[in-house]
This record gives C-alpha cells, structure tokens and sequence, in this order.
C-alpha cells in the first residue's frame, strides 16, 4: 500500500511575531500548491495566528507542540485541544522528547493528551524514541514498544486513524547526527509490526510513521526513500524557506 507521506516542520521554541509571518509566507508562495505530500509548520502557540493567517490559502496545515488534556478551567499557563482548533490548528504534536525527558512528561500524560485531541478535532504527530545509552545498550525496541503501547493505551482503531507516529531517535535531534536510513527503517518496520499486532495489518499499513532527527535537504531523499518511513518531523532545517522547500523538493 502507498502512503502519502507527510512533512512537518517543528519550530519548537524559535522564532519571532515578525519573523514567523514571514517565514510562513515564504512557505506559502514556495510550497503552497504542494498536492503530493501533506505539509505542516508548528510554530510556538503565540505565533500561531499569525502564521495560520499567512498559509491560510495555502496546502500547508498548522500545528501546535503541545496541548493539556481539559477543555478549560483553572490550569494556569495550558492551552485546551479547543483553544487549537479555535485558531486554525489541525494538527498537535504530543510526546515529543523534549517534552518528555526536558519537561518530564510521562507516557500516562501523553495518552490522556493524545486521547482528548483526538476527541476534539485534532490530528496527532505522536512522537516516540529511545536515548543514546538506550540505543547502545540495545534497548531500542523495548523502549519504543513501552512509549507506543502506553500512549495508545485506551485508543480504538478509528481513532488511531487521526495519529501519525513520529520516530526521533532523541541522539539524533539537534546533534547534526542522522539515524542512518538502515537504522531509520528497521526502527521503523518495528513500530509498524507493533501497530499491527495491536490494532491489525490493515490499519498498520495504513498507519504513517515520520522519521525525525536531523532531516536536512541533504539526507531527506534518502530516509524518505525507505519503505517504512512516510515522511519527516523536521526541527532547525523547517526554519527557513530553503531548507524546507529543499526538503520537500527533494521528495516530489
Ligand atoms: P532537528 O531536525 O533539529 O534534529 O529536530 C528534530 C525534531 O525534534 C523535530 O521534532
């Protein structure tokens, strides 16, 4: 079966009100008319708006980072899947590593997040990844299988439809160092092998599985060529016009 893949761009905490408009709009005259992968940009929530506005007519979706699990009510500092809709949010990015091993997210969290986003409307980059020590003490594997189990834990197969699972091995973000396509897509056939015994071939066929980790112009063909890995959740080089256009035009 042939996926469609799917490249997001993960501002995480970068950016500017002026530079993100700008930015954005750049993205819109560059990729806007993209039909044959799906595009994002998840800017911080506070340029939201803005770059919401600027892609507007554009083929390019918007997401958030992050989100808490209640609709509203006395949760000083959080943002609800409903305030993301509101603005013109289509997709949440949940679990990221940052968030997990940064913030101290636990994978209890991160379900009942993943569970009340999918309620309220949004799609879900739902990112997952082993550390360094983990990956050389060969835990790879069981580390990946704890985080998806327990993120999807209550979640049925029609929801799971509104979840793209995002790969970030965490040594590869950031670092400038890049899973190598081999250990991308063996990591990858994992995760999908998983999804199938949880849920069944058809739906882990069906499922897309983002490789993310230093994703440049320069290696983005490479990865995105392997047979499980359907498209890219892509930090520093989704800051700029040319390195995001490089990499989406070097999968088109
Ligand atoms: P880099 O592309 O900067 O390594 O970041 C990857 C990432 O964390 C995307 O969510």
């Amino acid at each position: 079966m042939s996926r469609k893949l799917f490249i997001a761009g993960n501002w995480k905490m970068n950016s500017s009100a002026v530079a993100s408009v700008e930015v954005a709009r750049g993205m819109a005259s560059e990729l806007g008319s993209v039909e044959a992968v799906d595009l994002a940009i998840c800017p911080p929530f506070v340029y939201i708006p803005g770059v919401a506005e600027a892609l507007k007519d554009s083929n390019i979706g918007v997401g958030a980072q992050n989100m808490y699990f209640e609709d509203n009510g006395a949760f000083t500092g959080e943002i609800s899947a409903r305030m993301l809709k509101d603005i013109g949010c289509r997709y949440v990015i949940l679990g990221h590593s940052e968030r997990r091993h940064v913030i101290g997210e636990t994978d209890e969290l991160i379900n009942a997040k993943i569970i009340k986003a999918l309620a309220g409307g949004l799609e879900v980059m739902f990112c997952v990844g082993e550390l360094l020590d983990q990956r050389k003490s060969d835990r790879t594997t069981e580390v990946v299988t704890t985080q998806i189990t327990a993120g999807l834990k209550n979640i049925g197969p029609e929801a799971l439809l509104g979840i793209t699972i995002a790969y970030e091995p965490v040594w590869a973000i950031g670092t400038g160092e890049t899973a190598t396509p081999d250990q991308a897509q063996e990591t990858h056939a994992m995760i999908r092998a998983l999804i199938g015994q949880l849920y069944g071939t058809e739906l882990a066929e069906s499922i897309r599985i983002q490789y993310g980790g230093s994703v440049k112009p320069g290696n983005a063909a490479e990865l995105l060529g392997c047979p499980d890995v359907d498209g890219a959740l892509v930090g520093g080089a989704s800051m700029t016009v040319e390195d995001f256009s490089g990499i989406v035009n070097s999968v088109l």
